[in-house]
């Protein structure tokens, strides 16, 4: 049976799955979002939908049903909707497990999630980088064995996760993605010590970035990690310190914590020994 496809909630994750599951072949048949000029936008991206008044409408029309709103509405929704037996409700919360569904569960639908592994600032990207990401699947038969294929159609591959691990799951995607934005900008900011601003500063630090994410890729970790702790170089570390106690004194914390927790990877490396690791701890405490 093909599996006609509706959508709650008609923002970048929505509209972008929809639009790349709908040229893989899956029906997308209805939209409904609380604003008005996005649920258009969603049914001139993607051919065959129609847009829908009210979140039942979606529900009432279609078999499998992603609810795509912020992850704050997910479960007003699944409470709002009169859900029937047989269909299938899934969202996209990366942190959220299908606990927020319970209400479709009760009324006998069968629940999952999908989270795309990816990070979506604009809608044009979000068509641009679905294919190919990693989907984080938490689900119950028969929607598992659907958001499998649908991850395969997207050219991606899946990783099954229990409800219980979502939210660590999360905080890792955000340790590594999100704060590596929060890592470049307190960089950037200290561009303003000479005179450069913020973008100034990334523009010039971008083709490092790109380096250290090439050496990620093709080398991994610890072996792509560089920097004085990898080479365990007090005297630099000193500088680094000094310098920032009279300039920034706000980002020491910061420094001395993120030092800190390069000293394993200097040790996986093989590139200092443990005395000079309890230095450095020393050093940066
Ligand atoms: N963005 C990412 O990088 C990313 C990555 C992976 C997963 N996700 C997940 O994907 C889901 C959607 O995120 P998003 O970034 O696509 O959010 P978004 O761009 O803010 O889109 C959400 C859309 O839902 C609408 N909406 C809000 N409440 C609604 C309701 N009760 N009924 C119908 N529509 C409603 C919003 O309308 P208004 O604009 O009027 O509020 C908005 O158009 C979330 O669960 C998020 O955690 C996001």
């Amino acid at each position: 049976m093909v599996l006609k496809l509706g959508f709650i909630g008609a923002g970048t994750v929505g509209t972008a799955l929809a639009v790349r599951l709908s040229q893989q072949g899956y029906p997308v048949i209805a939209i409904h979002d609380l604003y008005p000029a996005s649920a258009e936008r969603f049914a001139g991206a993607v051919k065959g939908s129609k847009i829908y008044d009210r979140a039942q409408d979606v529900a009432d029309i279609a078999d499998f049903i992603f609810i795509t709103t912020p992850d704050d509405f997910i479960a007003q929704v699944a409470a709002e909707v009169s859900w029937h037996a047989g269909q299938m409700v899934a969202h996209c919360s990366g942190a959220a497990s299908t606990d927020v569904l319970a209400p479709a569960r009760e009324r006998g639908a069968r629940v999952g999630c999908l989270h795309p592994l990816q990070t979506f600032a604009s809608l044009e990207q979000a068509i641009e980088n679905v294919p190919g990401s990693l989907f984080a699947i938490e689900a119950e038969e028969p929607v598992l064995s659907v958001l499998k294929e649908m991850a395969t159609a997207l050219k991606g591959t899946w990783l099954e996760l229990t409800a219980e691990d979502k939210a660590l799951y999360h905080a890792a995607a955000c340790i590594a993605c999100n704060y590596f934005y929060t890592l470049v900008s307190v960089a950037s900011d200290l561009w303003q010590n000479w005179g450069k601003s913020s973008d100034e500063a990334i523009r010039a630090m971008l083709p490092m970035l790109h380096g250290a994410l090439n050496n990620l890729k093709e080398v991994g970790l610890p072996k792509g990690a560089t920097g004085p702790i990898l080479r365990g170089d007090l005297v630099t570390i000193r500088k680094h310190l000094a310098a920032l106690e009279k300039k920034a004194p706000d980002v020491l914390p910061l420094y001395k914590m993120m030092g800190t927790w390069t000293i394993p990877l200097a040790l996986g490396k093989g590139t200092i020994d443990q005395q000079r690791a309890g230095e450095l701890r020393e050093l940066l405490k």
